[in-house]
């Protein structure tokens, strides 16, 4: 399922303010800077880019190389706002798109969730064929059914991963994990508490799920610094979050 014109909106507006997205960019820069050094040249594949904040923020640092694709006419076009190399693409289908391509890096954050394990499994399979033999895949995703609220319903969302769950859908393919987090640990109390709340209300009948919204903005600036230094904090003790409502990944081929 996509999501609406107004959701896209939202996130081309919050991309780069909102704690959640700073947070998720910065710890996808942290890796490529990791693994590729001052390489600057590599080449990044954003799949299912939404409306491009992150492919704005690898070539604010420095990362020209990057393209990206979504399936959403929406998210192209608030793209090619940002002046970024996106095409039309669905993920669930695009073993002939890059042909001749391959890639260092591939990002795939917040996207199969709304696919069913067998699919997400045919996505990873057709990143392996164009990432090349060095390189690496980055992916988050939504984590832990307990955390499912009314934001999975406004985005689409099919399942909640746990790490065993992205185990097994790599276990016959030629990816290893490399790095795994979960995050965020400390906020978890807080998301837990309204996600609960939802989940009652959702139960109840109580909320009408035509007009539900996604989670995708900018609370007050207080709020969001705050909760952008404590992510900071936890992740300066946490190398590896033992859970939290997101689940970070680094994969690289086996062989
Ligand atoms: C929650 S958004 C995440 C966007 C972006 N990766 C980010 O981190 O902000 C999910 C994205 O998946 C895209 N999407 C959904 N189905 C798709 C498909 N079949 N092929 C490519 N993209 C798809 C949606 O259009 C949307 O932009």
């Amino acid at each position: 399922m996509l999501i609406n014109y107004e959701e896209y909106r939202m996130m081309y507006e919050a991309e780069e303010k909102l704690w959640w997205y700073r947070i998720l960019h910065e710890k996808v820069l942290k890796e490529i800077q990791k693994r590729f050094h001052e390489n600057k040249q590599i080449k990044i594949l954003d799949a299912g880019c939404g409306t491009g904040g992150l492919m704005s923020f690898l070539i604010k640092h420095g990362y020209h190389n990057t393209q990206g694709f979504d399936y959403s006419p929406d998210a192209v076009s608030f793209c090619k706002e940002r002046n970024l190399n996106v095409q039309q693409t669905d993920i669930t289908n695009f073993d002939n798109v890059f042909v001749m391509e391959t890639f260092d890096v591939i990002v795939n954050d917040d996207v199969v969730y709304q696919f069913d394990n067998l699919t997400i499994t045919k996505i990873f399979h057709t990143f392996q064929l164009i990432l090349k033999l060095d390189g690496i895949i980055i992916t988050n995703n939504n984590a832990f059914n307990i955390f499912y609220g009314t934001h999975d319903i406004a985005v689409g969302g099919k399942q909640r991963f746990k790490l065993s769950d992205f185990k097994d859908i790599f276990l016959n393919l030629n990816l290893k994990i490399i790095y795994h987090t979960y995050w965020s640990l400390l906020l978890s109390p807080l998301i837990l508490l309204v996600r609960l709340f939802q989940q009652l209300q959702l139960k109840l009948n109580l909320i009408d799920v035509n007009k539900i919204k996604s989670d995708v903005s900018v609370p007050s600036g207080f709020i969001n610094t705050l909760f952008y230094r404590v992510v900071k904090f936890e992740e300066r003790f946490f190398k590896k979050g033992f859970f939290g409502s997101s689940l970070f990944l680094v994969l690289r081929k086996k062989v």
